[in-house]
């Protein structure tokens, strides 16, 4: 019997452990799964829905870390993971994509030489001033088993020096997730039904690097203000970007203007039927990239590069940057296009999870 903990810390962690979770409980002769819950995001839309909406069973320990610096809050995660680590002694440790969280776990692991898989391995967007890219870098040279994505991850860790027996090529479990419940999602579609909207464009904004910043924010948000005249704006806002746009000035404007929709944010299966049904997405998230090439949806990513280079190639992103001017021209573009069939990309196919428990048994 294999056992192991599943690490859950932020919004992007609950898609890709729910699957694996899953998966673990059908195969329940061989492994023995658990769930810790770091807490780093810890509001309800933040965080309770996705248990629900995912079947993600309730966490068997949370640490209630919450909000803090990135070193307190690392710290704090590894302060409380270590006595889990030390009572449990499980088999393995599974960590996922690339938050704080992701990193402080994996870092406890290691210390006290317990086994570590990282799911979401190998990805880079070569931008160090990004915090998560740090997370990403640290936590594939220390882990000792990286299941990637996609080809380019694998390619990127073996020029980081990381031998190949380390590297496992599954594909992308996030979408393992999609697939299950887009069906279910689509069904109940109620965001789109209470805002009675049928041709519209979805925002989602959160990246420190544009949300943190009042100058930045406010050229993206003329932007989305000009997209919105011609089509209406969803736009699900994050708490880190609420702080934010509330000390814009031109709020009350923003807040009034015809065609942009300031919601609060949505849980996964709303998320998901809003955004799988619109003409146009704009995001600076990385896993939307992902989610909406799946789709066949347009995608314009308000950053200035991207770690999944394959949505580029493959998919149907493009990186668009923050230039008020770029986003429009690139929005108007894109919702001038005909509608292109979605790509499969390989090994996303639903069966992630799968290859995950095959290579950990
Ligand atoms: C974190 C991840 C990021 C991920 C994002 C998804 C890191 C470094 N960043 O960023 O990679 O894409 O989650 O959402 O791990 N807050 C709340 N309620 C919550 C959580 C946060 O109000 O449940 C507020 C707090 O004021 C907090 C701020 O949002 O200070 C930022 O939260 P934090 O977890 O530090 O980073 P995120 O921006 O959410």
């Amino acid at each position: 019997m294999i056992k192991v903990i599943n690490v859950v810390g932020a919004r992007p962690n609950f898609m890709k452990v729910a699957p694996i979770v899953e998966a673990m409980k059908r195969r329940e002769r061989e492994f023995t799964p658990l769930v810790v819950h770091t807490g780093q995001h810890y509001d309800a839309a933040m965080s309770d829905t996705f248990f629900s909406d995912l079947d993600l069973p309730q966490p068997d320990v949370y640490l209630g870390v919450g909000s803090a610096s990135h070193a307190a809050q690392t710290a704090a995660v590894m302060e409380r993971f270590e006595p889990v680590l030390i009572e449990e002694k499980p088999d393995w440790v599974l960590v996922v994509g690339d938050v704080n969280s992701t990193l402080a776990c994996a870092l406890v692991c290691v210390k006290l030489g317990v086994k570590v898989a990282h799911v979401e391995a190998g990805l880079r967007s070569r931008d160090r001033t990004m915090p998560e890219e740090i997370n990403r870098l640290l936590t594939d040279q220390i882990a000792d088993l990286l299941f990637t994505p996609s080809a380019d991850a694998d390619n990127n860790l073996l020029a980081e020096g990381i031998p190949a027996e380390r590297i496992r090529l599954v594909g992308n479990v996030m979408i393992d997730s999609l697939i299950k419940h887009l069906p279910r999602a689509q069904e109940s579609d109620t965001i789109r039904q209470d805002l009675q909207l049928n041709d519209y464009a979805v925002l989602t904004l959160h990246r420190p690097s544009n949300v943190d910043d009042l100058t930045t924010l406010k050229r993206i948000l003329e932007a989305i203000e000009e997209i919105g005249k011609r089509i209406p704006v969803v736009f699900p806002v994050h708490p880190r970007t609420k702080k934010m746009i509330l000390e814009l000035p031109s709020i009350e404007r923003l807040a009034n203007t015809v065609g942009l929709w300031f919601i609060p944010p949505l849980g996964y299966l709303d998320f998901l039927g809003l955004y799988s049904r619109a003409r146009l997405v704009l995001t600076d998230s990385g896993g939307i990239q992902e989610e909406t090439s799946v789709l066949g949806i347009p995608c314009l990513t308000l950053r200035e590069n991207t770690e999944r280079p394959i949505t580029v190639t493959m998919g149907t992103n493009k990186i668009v940057g923050t230039d008020t001017e770029k986003i429009v021209d690139a929005a108007f573009a894109a919702l001038a296009e005909t509608a292109k069939p979605a790509v499969r990309i390989p090994l996303w196919d639903g069966h992630t999870a799968e290859r995950i428990l095959d290579a950990l048994g």
